[in-house]
């Protein structure tokens, strides 16, 4: 009984320190709805978190299918992975606009460090690959991006994506599409920059620095194709132009309707989860001996979805940002799987072969490399803390 209530003494005075300190850090909560005040992993950050509408619209795609059932998944998921498929053009029915304000759960972090957060004008705009969801930015003690930009500085702003986690979860074959991906993270920038409405948290940005992994990274990319002004420097990770293990890696996910789980109970059919569990995310996601079996396991656990939708139209995102100048940095595991099949220097440097392919016009202001001893989730694994400290380094060299 003594060690309960002495915890949850513990508790309440945490609650307190974080309800003062987020006092003299956020002015509002505007912009959000049923919001609430958390620390990331090492508290270094002060966040509120929250749901908030982002009103977006986009020319997707009409696709002319359903799924009416596992066995029709799983076949599907074949002929999509099938080097000879016809699936793209025979499903495509022509451009569909589609809009709405749609529900995001998203969190947005300050230094805790009352001085540091009063200086702060940038903020890193994280957005999550395919199958995560915003917790790949503060996953575990060690493993936070935004503790390592708050302790330099920096304010993060994550977010499920449409279709992810605590995010509203639309028709996953006609909404939940690349497109509408792209759009809404445009809204986003615009919302930080303060020119789609007063900002949030009380906060507005005068520099937005696009940080995405993996889909993340090619939503991030389409950003700065269509809209060149929106971000002041990127950085993208789990990204290159080499897809020649891409379907292998998609094959070991071995796709499973979503609903048939009970974390995903309810949600439409063309939502998609790992079938394969463990071995599956370790597969195409992570290089042994560099990981902690906790971080894998708990990887495993929090797995999210993905939707037929966006398996249908990723490709058609992806072009060169022609237009857009401000610096880029692409980054890779070394030994990332699913871009690389192993290892990014083979058949040539594929960090800079994508940055060359991606951003013709950037010259001295691109940047590419790699981080030793990782795979597909980077940041997941045990050298993280020396890779976040390499972008936040460079964030710092460009001045931002
Ligand atoms: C978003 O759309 C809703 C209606 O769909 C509207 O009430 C709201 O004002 C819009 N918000 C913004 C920021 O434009
Ligand atoms: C899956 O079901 C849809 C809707 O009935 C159908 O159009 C499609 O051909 C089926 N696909 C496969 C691979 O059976
Ligand atoms: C959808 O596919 C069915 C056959 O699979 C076809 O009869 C129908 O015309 C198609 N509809 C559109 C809008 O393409
Ligand atoms: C879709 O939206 C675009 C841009 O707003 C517009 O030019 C086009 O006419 C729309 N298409 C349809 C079918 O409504
Ligand atoms: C990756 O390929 C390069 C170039 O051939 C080679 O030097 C390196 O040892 C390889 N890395 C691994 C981990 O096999």
């Amino acid at each position: 009984m003594l060690s309960a209530s002495l915890l949850l003494t513990r508790a309440a005075a945490f609650a307190i320190a974080v309800t003062s300190c987020t006092a003299a850090v956020f002015s509002s909560t505007d912009g959000f709805t049923s919001s609430s005040y958390s620390s990331s992993y090492g508290g270094n950050a002060i966040c509120i978190s929250g749901k908030t509408y982002i009103n977006a619209s986009a020319t997707n795609t009409k696709i002319n299918y359903s799924i009416p059932d596992q066995l029709n998944a799983t076949q599907t998921i074949q002929e999509l992975l099938s080097p000879y498929t016809n699936i793209y053009t025979a499903t495509n029915g022509g451009p569909a606009n589609v809009s709405g304000s749609y529900a995001l759960a998203a969190r947005l972090c300050f230094p805790a460090d009352e001085t540091a957060a009063a200086k702060v004008n940038t903020v890193h705009l994280l957005t999550h690959g395919a199958t995560l969801d915003s917790t790949y930015w503060d996953f575990a003690k060690g493993y936070s991006y935004i503790d390592a930009a708050a302790a330099a500085g920096y304010a993060t702003f994550s977010y499920d994506r449409l279709g992810v986690g605590s995010s509203v979860h639309p028709d996953p074959i006609q909404v939940v599409q690349g497109a509408l991906q792209v759009e809404i993270l445009h809204q986003l920038v615009l919302r930080l920059r303060g020119l789609a409405s007063s900002g949030l948290g009380g906060k507005t940005f005068s520099k937005v620095v696009g940080i995405g992994h993996s889909a993340g990274a090619t939503f991030t990319q389409a950003v700065t194709a269509r809209y060149p002004a929106d971000f002041d420097a990127v950085a993208l990770s789990g990204i290159t132009t080499s897809t020649g293990t891409v379907a292998a890696a998609e094959a070991a996910f071995a796709l499973v309707v979503a609903n048939s789980q009970s974390r995903f109970r309810g949600i439409a059919n063309g939502y998609f989860t790992f079938g394969s569990g463990q071995p599956g995310i370790q597969f195409a996601y992570f290089k042994y001996p560099y990981f902690d079996a906790s971080i894998l396991a708990k990887q495993t656990s929090t797995i999210q979805t993905n939707t037929l939708g966006e398996l249908l139209t990723f490709g058609s995102i992806v072009a060169p940002a022609a237009a857009y100048t401000n610096p880029v940095y692409i980054l890779n595991g070394a030994n990332d799987y699913v871009f690389c099949g192993g290892n990014c220097s083979q058949p040539v440097d594929q960090n800079a072969a994508a940055l060359a392919f991606f951003y013709p016009a950037v010259g001295a202001k691109g940047k590419s490399g790699q981080e030793p001893n990782a795979g597909h989730n980077l940041f997941l694994h045990t050298g993280a803390t020396g890779f976040y400290a390499n972008v936040i380094n460079w964030v710092n060299e460009n001045e931002l």
